[in-house]
């Protein structure tokens, strides 16, 4: 059912009351390790093993959740609206959730690649990448997650699908880490853009702008029922 266009962008919020850890709030992950420790190229080269240690457990406790209200109110949506999700998680819960259309900006945590060659995309088997498993070509094998220093490569076409929103709806991201925070100025002047977040985020100045101080859970529910009704032209 395509009627209206609705882009979200969400991001690890979206997954929080689902039991993921955001990054950036008070006991979020990037308190716990040091970015520059398991997040970039270096570490990889520097200490591979903590680095797959660090994203096997991600992996692991993912096997462990579920999509939550959120996640579930977003398909919704599908019933009356061209809905597409441009996420900055790792995880699939959107997926599980049933989105049809979810393009993921930073990678998939189930997924693995090779370290020479990124187009050797694989599904890994389980939750556990070992240091010594290797891809087709015997490179060792790296989660497919882009870290920090790594060009975003999905960027230009997230922003072509942002300027192309008749709804823009942003759920659980600080806005901290570019250029995913730039993905809102493409969005066209004069479009509503709904914000769900529990805290005061500067968004700059949108003049459509509509915030909902809620988690996500409520506050998506609340923006589908608003919307529902009106998609079809
Ligand atoms: N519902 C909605 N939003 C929530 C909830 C909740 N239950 N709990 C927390 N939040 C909000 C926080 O207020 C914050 O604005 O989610 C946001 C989480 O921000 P970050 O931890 O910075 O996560 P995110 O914006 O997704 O980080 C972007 O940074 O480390 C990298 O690659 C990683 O993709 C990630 C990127």
């Amino acid at each position: 059912m395509s009627g209206k266009r609705i882009v979200v962008l969400t991001g690890a919020g979206i997954s929080a009351e689902s039991g993921i850890k955001t990054f950036r709030d008070s006991g979020g992950l990037w308190e716990e390790y040091n970015i520059m420790d398991v997040a970039t190229p270096e570490a990889w080269e520097r200490n591979r093993e903590l680095v797959l240690e660090f994203y096997n457990q991600r992996r692991k406790q993912l096997y462990e959740v579920a999509p939550n209200d959120a996640h579930c109110a977003l398909v919704e949506l599908e019933k009356e609206y061209d809905v597409h999700i441009i996420t900055q998680n790792v995880d699939d819960l959107h997926e599980q959730a049933g989105s049809s259309q979810v393009m993921h900006l930073h990678g998939e945590l189930k997924k693995v690649r090779s370290s020479v060659d990124e187009t050797l995309v694989y599904d890994l088997d389980g939750w556990e990448l070992k240091p010594g498993d290797k891809c087709e070509k015997g490179s060792p094998l790296r989660p497919h997650i882009v870290w920090f220093g790594e060009p975003v490569n999905m960027i230009p076409a997230a922003a072509d699908l942002s300027s192309t929103a008749d709804i823009y709806v942003i759920i659980g991201t600080s806005l901290n880490v570019y250029p995913a925070a730039s993905l809102v100025n493409y969005v066209r002047p004069g479009t509503p853009v709904y914000l769900i977040d529990p805290d005061d985020l500067s968004v700059g100045h949108i003049p459509e702008l509509h915030v909902i101080k809620e988690k996500a859970g409520t506050g998506t529910k609340k923006l589908v029922k608003e919307l529902m009704g009106k998609g079809k032209p």
